[in-house]
């Protein structure tokens, strides 16, 4: 234990104790999140591995996950105004655990959040279909907030974990984006307008290009199974 290492260095004053035992709750309950990520991820590889038995294909690309990092988790409630606890982290924060699917065909995302959803162990909290409703500047994801059980030795205790369900097409996009927008102070630069009216052309031209292969893929389902 880290707590036994300081008392044997002889830095226990109360101030440190506390903050040792805050540290210790708070990397207990990131051990939590990643726990509920595990749990999600199996659920998600054991559909797409029965799916591709019995259709031959992947529904799921590839799957992605992340654990909000600590300056973030700190910012975002500062932002909220609520203090750096992890009773407010559990209670303020849905994306501190998150999971991206990225999914071959826009019927796929759908599929696999139904999937989702039926299974009796996980409550749907909350569902933004950006791809019904894209985001002004064009982004486009099928958003969940789920939560779900996980068994620790003093009992099960519901987590919270964002779903980021999309197309190639649609994670191509919004990692570029993402990787642009984010660069400091980009929204003062001559020109931003134009740019922002440049990446929804190239949104459209993605809409697009998903809606064909969505078109192609229900043309070949009229006759094989895919
Ligand atoms: P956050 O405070 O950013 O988490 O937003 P929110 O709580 O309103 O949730 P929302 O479902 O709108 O967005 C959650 C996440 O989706 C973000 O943290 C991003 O990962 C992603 N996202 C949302 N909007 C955009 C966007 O315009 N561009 C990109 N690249 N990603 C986005
Ligand atoms: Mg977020």
């Amino acid at each position: 234990m880290i707590k036994d290492e300081v008392k044997k260095l002889r830095m226990n004053s109360p101030e440190s104790l506390q903050f040792l035992n805050n540290a210790t709750k708070f990397y207990n309950l990131m051990m939590m999140y990643r726990c509920a990520i595990r749990e999600i991820q199996t659920k998600l590889e054991v559909l797409d591995d029965e799916f591709s038995v019995e259709n031959n294909r992947n529904p799921i690309s590839f799957i992605k996950t992340r654990i909000k990092q600590p300056n973030s988790i700190y910012d975002k409630l500062q932002k909220m105004g609520y203090e750096f606890t992890t009773k407010n982290i559990q209670t303020y924060l849905n994306d501190v655990a998150g999971v991206r699917i990225v999914c071959a065909f826009i019927d796929d995302i759908y599929m696999i959040s139904d999937l989702i959803t039926q299974q009796d162990d996980i409550k749907v909290i909350e569902i933004k279909d950006y791809i019904k409703n894209p985001k002004s500047n064009g982004y486009r994801s099928y958003h969940m907030i789920v939560e779900i059980p996980v068994f620790f030795a003093k009992g099960k205790t519901p987590m919270r974990v964002e779903l980021q369900i999309r197309t190639n097409g649609m994670d191509f996009w919004a990692t570029l984006e993402h990787q642009l927008r984010y660069k400091k102070g980009i929204e003062e630069m001559p020109g931003y307008d134009e740019i922002s009216e440049e990446l929804l052309h190239s949104a459209r031209a993605i809409i697009e290009a998903d809606n064909e292969m969505q078109r192609i893929k229900d043309k070949i389902g009229k006759f094989h199974e895919i």
